[in-house]
């Protein structure tokens, strides 16, 4: 078989090179660069299909055990995002930009497992003990019984945690920990994955769950949570605008539950708390029906919300008129202008568009497709909608409307909070009464007919 050439990569940003030079092309960092030692370079230069391994034990897909009981820890938001508890032997992130509220979410969370008698235990290597102390004296939680420690050496975190044997270990933050079996410097690719790698191989091997904490960092010296989200169980991002008070925790990946899922805080001088119905702290700032802003009634995970798109569309000054998106995809904006243009004669040319989530809100659903299209004719025409009114469905490039998923559930969840009316794509079922005027329509053009007139 033929000698494959030798690759290298660099241990500070993990770029792949052909060569090893001295300092990295992608990053900078000087004499970081190293050659990756092939797996089919066994001890004796063998092959893999040369050299002897182990034989695995195989068994069934049904000899599985009983699941073993997740952890709740009473703070409903975060039970609920992870798929109803903590999982034993898991390993979970939780990343989010610096300053969001992921220390504070988390010390909250150790002090609410701990009370439920899980044995919990928080390292720091951002903030000393003394630190930690005095935020958990300002959130009232000076009674639980979290055991605390300001390291950030990962061999004698995992020798601590081996006698220490707790069942929660939360490590804050993973970018933070250093192992000396890495020669790069702690922050790095190779030293965040190191980490991650010998933290969640721990927490299996133990039956320990564990949770990091990871940053979102700019491109750059840092590594983000991204390099690590394959390697756990459970991605969660805590999210939020910093001039609003509430944050958003949202599960991107979990093997244990409903990803999308999300729990919603509020950030007060008391630490965090529970928003039990966040569709009302959403709408908490509409006023009266105004040009430019539609009630989307949305679903996230299994929950559904409502939020307000506003949009504002102007007369532009420049040559190429503007396109700003605040909360949802450009792109998807982009294609219901293209749509509206295209199929029912209304061109934006010449105007600047801009649209917003109120709140701070981030929508990834197609179904606001509709809600979209709605704010953004609302505001050329300058024409309120109907007051207490809600929208949803999906878009086609030809025009059509497609029915979306959950409409009862969208529909229940406008009439509880005061809204009468759904416009709404034909087709999709609706079972029973909701108590709602629906207004249904197949395709985008006779939803401008009929909301605004000729359109
Ligand atoms: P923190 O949890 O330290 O963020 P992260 O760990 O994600 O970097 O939160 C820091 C911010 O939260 C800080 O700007 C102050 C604010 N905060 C409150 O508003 N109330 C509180 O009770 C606490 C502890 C923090
Ligand atoms: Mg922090």
């Amino acid at each position: 078989m033929a000698k494959s050439a030798p690759s290298f990569h660099c241990t500070a940003c993990g770029a792949a090179h052909s060569k090893w030079s001295g300092r990295c092309d992608a990053c900078g960092e000087w004499n970081a660069i190293v050659e990756d030692t092939p797996l089919s370079s066994g001890p004796a230069g063998q092959t893999l299909g040369q050299a002897k391994g182990h034989r695995i034990a195989l068994t069934d897909l049904a000899a599985q055990e009983a699941p073993p009981p997740r952890a709740a820890s009473g703070l409903g938001e975060l039970d609920r995002v992870l798929g109803g508890g903590l999982v034993p032997a898991s390993a979970i992130l939780v990343g989010g930009d610096p300053g969001i509220g992921k220390s504070t979410l988390l010390l909250q969370a150790a002090a609410r497992f701990a009370a439920q008698g899980l044995k919990t235990l928080y390292v720091s290597g951002e903030e000393a003990t003394a630190q930690v102390q005095l935020r958990a004296r300002r959130l009232g939680l000076t009674g639980a019984p979290v055991q605390l420690a300001a390291e950030t050496n990962l061999r004698d975190i995992l020798t601590t945690l081996d006698a220490e044997k707790p069942q929660l270990a939360i490590i804050d933050s993973i970018q933070t920990m250093w192992s000396d079996t890495v020669g790069s410097a702690p922050g790095s690719v190779s030293q965040v994955r190191a980490a991650a790698h010998e933290l969640t191989a721990f927490a299996k091997r133990r039956g320990m769950a564990v949770i990091l904490v990871g940053h979102v960092t700019k491109e750059g010296q840092i590594a983000g949570p991204r390099v690590v989200e394959h390697m756990v169980d459970t991605v969660l991002y805590f999210e939020g605008e910093r001039g609003h008070q509430f944050r958003i925790l949202r599960a991107v990946k979990n093997r244990f539950g409903p990803a999308d899922e999300i729990g919603v805080f509020e950030m007060t001088g008391g630490g965090l708390s529970e928003v039990a119905n966040p569709s009302a702290l959403f709408l908490s700032e509409r006023g009266q029906s105004a040009p430019g802003s539609v009630v989307f009634a949305g679903i996230e995970g299994t929950r559904p919300v409502l939020c307000e798109f506003q949009a504002l569309v102007a007369p532009t000054p420049h040559s190429q008129p503007r396109r700003t998106v605040v909360g949802w995809d450009g792109g998807r904006l982009a294609m219901i202008l293209a749509v509206l243009e295209a199929r029912c004669g209304i061109p934006f040319t010449g105007l600047d568009v801009y649209l917003n989530v109120a709140g701070g809100m981030k929508i990834s659903e197609p179904a606001a497709d509709l809600a979209v299209a709605a704010a953004l004719l609302s505001a050329r025409e300058d024409a309120a909608l109907p007051p207490e009114t809600v929208v949803f469905g999906e878009i086609s490039l030809s025009g059509a409307l497609r029915p979306v998923s959950q409409m009862e559930n969208r529909l229940k969840e406008a009439q509880k909070l005061g809204f009468t009316t759904a416009i709404a794509p034909t087709g999709g079922k609706v079972t029973s009464d909701v108590g709602m005027t629906l207004t249904r329509t197949g395709d985008l053009t006779a939803f401008v007919g009929e909301i605004f007139g000729a359109g």
